[in-house]
């Protein structure tokens, strides 16, 4: 119960797909990897994460691409914001852009966070194009991406926060990994 009082919330208007605790965890992992160049998101959804890891890439000199094909009618609700960040925002099936998103990382680390709608399939078919030093995340552990699929596609990647993915106190509901 308190899972779903806390679920929803709303971030610049717009209903979170995920929790708070996202904004922190993050904040910390890329804290603890100045290395992190690149940014890419799977599932823009209404765009309240994608504004977080907007500002991250700002910061980092660069900005975020994310995509999404809005088969749950689900734009997002915060362009004057992706404007001002430089957010690119491509309405397209992910799986039809794996060239464009190579050219986006151009071998430079990257935080690449899978929250699609079939994350088995982002992870492996992404994990292995990441550059050295990237951090993949995936959203939605343990029900939609089981540790048996994480394990098989991130063979000699470190776990980051381990403790805390599936901590329902915390409600993170995401893995973690830094690829060597
Ligand atoms: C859970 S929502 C994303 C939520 C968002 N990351 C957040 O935390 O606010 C999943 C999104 O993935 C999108 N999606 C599903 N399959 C996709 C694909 N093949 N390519 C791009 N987007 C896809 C859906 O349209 C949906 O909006």
């Amino acid at each position: 119960m308190a899972g779903k009082t806390t679920w929803y919330r709303f971030f610049l208007g717009v209903r979170q797909q995920h929790t708070n605790a996202m904004y922190s965890y993050v904040d910390d992992i890329l804290y603890n990897n100045p290395q992190i160049e690149k940014f890419v998101e799977i599932g823009t959804g209404g765009g309240a994460f994608s504004v977080i890891l907007g500002l991250h890439a700002v910061q980092r000199g660069s900005h975020l691409l994310t995509y999404d094909i809005q088969i749950r009618g689900h734009k997002p609700k915060v362009d004057s914001v992706f404007d001002k960040l430089g957010v690119e925002f491509v309405e397209e099936d992910v799986f039809e852009n794996v060239k464009n998103i190579q050219k986006h990382m151009d071998g430079k680390p990257t935080f690449f966070f899978c929250d699609g709608g079939d994350k088995r399939k982002e992870l492996e078919v992404f994990a292995p194009l990441l550059p050295s030093g990237s951090v993949i995340a995936v959203h939605d552990y343990g029900d939609e991406i089981l540790p048996e699929d994480v394990r098989k596609h991130t063979v000699g990647w470190t776990p980051i926060l381990e403790d805390f993915w599936t901590d329902t106190t915390v409600e993170l509901y995401t893995c973690f990994l830094l690829k060597p």
